[in-house]
């Protein structure tokens, strides 16, 4: 049978890359929450709604179409929005909507409803504490703030994108401190999550560990 499987963390500590390479293992789908977030920021920046107006932007999510498909890519409105939600404005504008209790709830009952069945791994800041409270396997992934940023450089520079190590850092220590601040769902690590610590390790030693917290949480071998 296949279960669920929670990763939460802090931004850049690796979440997305390593629950799709887990989910391709594993034959699982995964669901990125955080781009669910960024689709609510960027809809509410373009419609000029104010980031802090809960009634506007609950109704606005009451009147959007986000599709998350299988293959990781994100459609809003019938709009294929992948690549323009990962700009540095829209990662703040996540963040500011994500304190919104409104927001978090609408998009909770949707994430919820994708991975009723089973069979998914989701990423995010509260899947282990809110979303998925009785995942069997709850991963909590943390990196240092510097090999994050140092991390989204590389990342940046592949893509062709301008990437200012000091201005990247400064927007994750921010974005740690709002996620891990607010007052409705803070990013913490659930009871029963088990740490994974991914700034000495590599990709692939971060997969081989969390198949080995799989296989320690469900007699389930990988
Ligand atoms: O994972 P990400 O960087 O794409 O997330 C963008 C923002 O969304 C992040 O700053 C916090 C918020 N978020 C959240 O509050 N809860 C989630 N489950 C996922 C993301």
């Amino acid at each position: 049978m296949k279960f669920n499987i929670a990763i939460d963390g802090p931004s850049a500590a690796g979440k997305s890359t390593i629950a799709d390479l887990l989910a391709e293992r594993l034959g699982y789908n995964h669901l990125d929450t955080g781009a669910m977030y960024r689709a609510v920021a960027y809809k509410a920046m373009n419609s000029g709604i104010a980031l802090d107006d809960e009634d506007k932007i609950v109704e606005m999510i009451g009147n959007m179409d986000l599709q998350m498909k299988i293959d990781g890519s994100v459609i809003l409105d019938g709009n294929d929005v992948s690549e323009a939600i990962r700009t540095n404005e829209v990662s703040m504008g996540a963040s500011d909507v994500s304190k919104l209790q409104g927001c978090r709830e609408a998009l909770v009952a949707m994430q919820q409803k994708i991975c009723a069945e089973g069979g998914y791994i989701l990423d995010g800041r509260d899947i282990g504490t809110v979303v998925l409270k009785d995942a069997p396997v709850k991963i909590f992934m943390v990196a240092s703030a510097e090999a994050r940023a140092e991390r989204r450089v590389l990342q940046n520079q592949e893509k062709g994108i301008e990437a200012d190590y000091e201005s990247i850092l400064e927007d994750i220590k921010k974005r740690d401190y709002q996620d891990t601040h607010r007052e409705h769902s803070p990013l913490r690590k659930a009871e029963d999550a088990v740490e994974v610590d991914t700034s000495d390790l590599s990709i692939e030693e971060v997969v081989h560990r969390v198949l080995e917290i799989i296989e320690e949480k469900t007699g389930d071998k990988k």
